[in-house]
């Protein structure tokens, strides 16, 4: 077993791991040291020649060097010789430097068939350790408390993501600790990501959806669990874990609605409160939905419902609740008046993503939630949009490779932290969660104009995304250049390359009743050259070029604005949150 530690600046990972590696006779790797081997200088020097952004490629750099985790081990003997309690032995340690985690590409070459704890401490320990020793490039020159407090605050999801050890304290205390962890058995699959939020817990990994549904479990107290899901999915994983549940002694109820946006019928929902009822679930009981975004968004409203509301756990299982609709609250059924025009805010005690579970997904549903990927990336993360102009064709098609390059984790950490940031900051859609309505007003119409049926959500906006390029361009703020950027990424990822297919009074009529009018106005979400803008006072003329755009397909914007963009200029109520957080590498 490889063991990468990790930890802030001061909390000891090179002192433990020489000292732990000696005594399992196992290889010792710094990986400072081997940057700085390889670079023959030492860090403080490449900051000042190179800048953050060189030492960061040199860091990636040596981490691809690694190369992949040794195999884990079975039964065959360890050179390193048995680890104490005879859990698997180690055969190499790895320190990695305090901002190795950052990147999560990093995280995932560095995390994945290895083991990984994170040594803790207080900033006050870290920084009495800290002074005498080497100048830390990140907290030279600066008030030094508030640079790690910030610091900690900043990587504080990344560090948790492995298992942690208390580094306060001697040396050998520290190490005693470590050693005492390693004896316990290795925690299944790898988790990337896990914060603790205004609006629940979000953890992120591969093939860890049990243990972190169990901890879950365990911070809620639960005995007795309701188990929601639907066909597909519950065959898929659903089973499965209801399993892990049952063993790990809890009561599992498994209520299974119908598969799709047939679970947010009425109907659906009123069998799924009954069994409820009849199972007698109390109000400490959670409900935990596997699922889509269709089941999750039922669920989660008769979570929210019955008894006023019991504890909810989501496991999405599709891109769309992975990347959208696990995230932030909002529950929903349909009503033959209007999709989701009934619903709650409810939020979910923890939503767990294992991006493992995607594979199983059909391509078109994987493609679809793509025009929600490259929302977020319009929103204002130039590395999201990078990401997708190389990898949105092999993630639609659910290439291997895309999954074990580490770009489906990193596309799935990039958009659902971008919601995480944007609701928490407006759980009640208010103000600032507007901007996650990019590509929905036109793309809601369109989506309405086909009954809901031909057209999945995903593919409506990416349409929608072309339609408000289109009035963006025809008001003035949206670049030619951003335009033909985003058209680019619509064809790669082989997103509305026909026409919808939908009338455009159908269109119109469904526009003028879309939910995010103020005082009678529209409020569209317009892309910038790095974002985004929203704005009320749009003519009738922009609209109209935005929904002619959006019905032609691909070419539509040139020929809905003549050709004749007027010249980029900022205008608008609210730029967005995301393209002032999220814009810069993290
Ligand atoms: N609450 C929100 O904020 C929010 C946001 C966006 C969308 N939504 C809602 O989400 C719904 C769409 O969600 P969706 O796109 O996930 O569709 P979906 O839930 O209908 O799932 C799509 C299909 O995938 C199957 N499936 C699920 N997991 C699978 C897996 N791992 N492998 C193979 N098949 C699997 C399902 O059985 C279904 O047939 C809509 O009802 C929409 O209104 C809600």
């Amino acid at each position: 077993m490889d063991l990468v530690l990790a930890g802030p600046p001061g909390s000891g990972k090179s002192a433990v791991g020489q000292l732990v590696a000696a005594r399992h006779g196992a290889p010792f790797l710094d990986l400072d040291r081997a940057i700085e081997t390889a670079a023959g200088r030492p860090i403080s020097a490449i900051f000042e020649t190179e800048g953050e952004a060189g030492f960061r490629a040199r860091e990636r750099a040596a981490i691809e060097r690694l190369g992949p985790a040794r195999p884990r081990q079975g039964d065959r003997a360890a050179p390193g010789g048995a680890a104490p309690g005879g859990a698997a032995p180690i055969e190499r340690i790895i320190a990695i430097g305090g901002g190795a985690v950052v990147d999560p590409r990093n995280r995932w070459l560095l995390f994945r068939g290895r083991r990984v704890v994170t040594l803790s401490a207080p900033p006050g320990v870290l920084l009495r350790r800290l002074r005498g020793g080497p100048v830390r490039p990140l907290l030279a020159g600066r008030d030094p408390v508030a640079m790690l407090s910030d610091l900690l605050a900043r990587r504080a999801r990344w560090y948790a993501a492995g298992e942690t050890v208390d580094a306060t304290g001697p040396l050998r205390s520290v190490a005693r600790r470590l050693e005492e962890l390693l004896a316990s058995p290795e925690p299944r699959g790898t988790s990337l990501l896990r914060a603790d939020t205004v609006i629940g817990r979000l953890t992120i990994g591969d093939g860890d959806a049990l243990p972190r549904l169990l901890e879950a479990l365990a911070a809620l107290d639960a005995r007795r669990v309701a188990c929601v899901s639907e066909p597909a999915a519950w065959r898929l994983h659903g089973e499965r874990l209801a399993a892990g549940i049952a063993n790990a002694g809890l009561e599992v109820v498994p209520l299974l609605a119908p598969g799709g946006e047939a679970a947010k019928t009425v109907a659906a929902y009123a069998r799924l409160v009954r069994a409820m009822a009849a199972a007698r679930l109390e109000r400490g009981d959670p409900v935990v939905a596997i699922g889509g975004g269709a089941l999750g968004d039922a669920a989660g409203f008769a979570a929210a419902t019955y008894l006023r509301g019991v504890p909810l756990v989501h496991v999405p299982t599709t891109l769309v609740a992975q990347i959208d609709s696990a995230i932030g609250g909002k529950t929903a059924i349909d009503i033959p008046e209007g999709k989701n025009l009934v619903g709650a805010f409810h939020q979910p005690r923890a939503v767990v993503v294992d991006v493992s579970t995607l594979a199983t997904l059909p391509v078109r549903q994987r493609r679809a939630a793509l025009g929600e990927a490259i929302k977020y990336g319009a929103l204002g993360d130039e590395r999201l949009l990078e990401l997708l102009e190389r990898d949105a064709a092999s993630i639609a098609r659910g290439a291997r490779r895309a999954f074990e390059s580490g770009a489906v984790a990193e596309l799935v950490e990039r958009c659902a932290w971008a919601k995480v940031e944007i609701v928490a900051a407006d759980e009640r859609e208010q103000a600032g969660r507007l901007v996650l309505n990019l590509g929905h007003s036109i793309g809601h119409a369109i989506e309405a104009a086909a009954g809901y049926r031909r057209i999945l959500h995903g593919e409506a906006v990416a349409h929608g995304l072309r339609g408000a390029l289109a009035v963006g361009m025809a008001v003035g703020v949206t670049p030619p250049e951003r335009a033909a950027r985003i058209e680019r990424l619509l064809a790669t990822a082989g997103l509305a390359q026909e026409p919808p297919g939908v009338g455009e009074p159908e269109v119109r009529a469904h526009l003028a009743r879309d939910k995010k009018h103020a005082g009678g106005r529209l409020r569209w979400v317009l892309p910038t050259d790095s974002g985004v803008v929203v704005q009320t006072d749009v003519p009738d003329e922009a609209v109209s070029a935005g929904i002619a755009a959006a019905l032609a397909g691909p070419g539509g914007i040139a020929a809905s604005t003549s050709g004749a963009p007027r010249s980029p200029r900022r205008r608008g109520s609210a730029a967005s949150p995301a393209a002032s957080t999220s814009g810069a590498p993290r």
